[in-house]
């Protein structure tokens, strides 16, 4: 893996130029280094189960790789569960290679679990009763919510009362009995406290699966850490201790194990730790002006493109690619980044609360690229087509080459579906 990059100034992403990619398949651009998500996936082998959280990044060629390193998918949604099936994932719940995890089923999602007889992660005590009756006897894994959650932001903090997610950890006998009357087992418990949290609130989680566990009992196969692991956006931000992270879990998963007299697996489901330092977006600088004293570079992608910087006043490292000559030669200045959209919001380089910042660049020309870095997490996924902008390309790294996985919207895409009554 070879990213040539001096301080803010970049030439290439694993070896290819910056330039020749934008070149050859346009931008704005979603980019993937195969070799960062490799990396990841191996530093979780101490888990049984890796099961990827293809809500981070779902373009079936990242889920066909996934899969062939032994990763399997949840799905949150139909439409997650068509692109798993798309990866030749198998839906068949004593695999468990699909998990359908979420909170309710709407009825395309009922309806598909059902005739795949797929494995579902209930969120709600309503999904045991939906399920049981049209399934009685199934087995599922039930997610709870331990009564406390911290995340990266408050808007992906997943635990605690103010969350909508999971079942309140003090209505699992109530559980248990809708279970039993359409015979449905409860085999697996599963807790994902929120996004982007630390060591020590993800820590938390063990005593509190190791009490739930204990409260259903024997028929306890698997135990689920979710997702949730840091990746650093900042200088300052470090990873999870993972060694750590997995004795603690290693530890749990033992003395239930010990307790039930048979053994637990442990499953791990990332999504940002998986994708997030594998992705770029590329964009190109449009216009370099000046607004009073602030200096503004505005490029051809938007929060249409990467929505993480207006939702939750994300940041992501930032650098430059020349059209020509090297930008580590260039004066460093303040930058302002923003986007091509009609929305005063539309700007890369914000805290969150919408305060806009400038970011330290080598100074930036029109025809320049700019590239936002760990962007393959929560990126393409939260594209929209708002101002009527078209989707970005994606284009996957595997052995020095870059491959085509996703095309560039078109214009008819806009409209498809469209219809103008007589
Ligand atoms: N499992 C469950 C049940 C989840 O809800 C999530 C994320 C994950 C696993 C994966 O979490 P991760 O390992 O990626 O932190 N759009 C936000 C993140 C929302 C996460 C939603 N659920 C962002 O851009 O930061």
């Amino acid at each position: 893996m070879s990213s040539i990059k001096f301080g803010n100034a970049r030439q290439s992403i694993s070896s290819i130029p910056v330039k020749e990619l934008a070149e050859q398949f346009g931008t704005p651009l979603y980019v993937y280094d195969l070799s960062v998500i490799e990396k990841r996936i191996g530093e979780l082998s101490k888990f049984d189960v890796v099961r990827y959280a293809q809500k981070a990044c779902g373009n079936i060629a990242i889920l066909d790789r996934m899969r062939r390193h032994g990763v399997v998918v949840d799905a949150v949604s139909a439409g997650e569960i068509h692109r798993a099936l798309a990866a030749s994932y198998c839906a068949e719940a004593s695999k468990a290679e699909i998990v359908y995890t979420a909170d309710l089923f709407d009825r395309a999602a009922l309806e598909m679990v059902v005739e795949h007889g797929m494995l579902v992660n209930c969120g709600s005590p309503d999904m045991i009763s939906q399920l049981g009756e049209l399934r009685p006897g199934a087995e599922v894994t039930l997610r709870i919510n331990p009564g406390f959650g911290h995340g990266h932001s408050q808007k992906t903090n997943t635990g605690g009362e103010q969350s909508k997610h999971g079942i309140w950890h003090t209505q699992i006998d109530d559980c248990l009995l809708r279970a039993d009357q359409t015979g449905v087992t409860v085999t697996g418990l599963h807790m994902h406290i929120g996004s982007g949290t630390d060591l020590e609130h993800l820590s938390e989680v063990c005593d509190a699966m190791e009490k739930a566990a204990i409260s259903v009992g024997r028929t306890i196969h698997t135990i689920s850490a979710g997702g949730g692991l840091p990746v650093p956006y900042k200088d300052d931000e470090t990873y999870v201790d993972l060694d750590k992270y997995f004795e603690l879990w290693d530890a749990t998963r033992n003395r239930l194990s010990e307790r039930f007299g048979h053994r637990v697996s442990l499953e791990i489901e990332p999504g940002r730790f998986l994708a997030a330092e594998s992705g770029y977006l590329i964009a190109e600088v449009r216009s370099v002006k000046k607004m009073g004293d602030n200096l503004f570079a505005l490029v051809d992608a938007g929060f249409t493109d990467l929505a993480r910087p207006v939702m939750y006043g994300s940041y992501h490292p930032i650098s430059v690619a020349a059209k020509s000559g090297d930008a580590a030669d260039r004066e460093q200045v303040e930058v302002v980044v923003g986007g091509p959209l009609c929305e005063s919001g539309d700007i890369f380089t914000q805290r969150e609360g919408g305060y806009v910042d400038s970011r330290r660049l080598p100074a930036p020309r029109v025809g320049d690229y700019i590239v936002l870095e760990n962007a393959g997490a929560y990126g393409f996924v939260m594209a929209s087509n708002y101002n009527s902008k078209t989707r970005a390309a994606e284009v996957l790294i595997e052995n020095g080459e870059a491959k085509l996985i996703r095309q560039r919207e078109q214009f008819e895409d806009l409209t498809r579906g469209e219809i103008i009554p007589a």
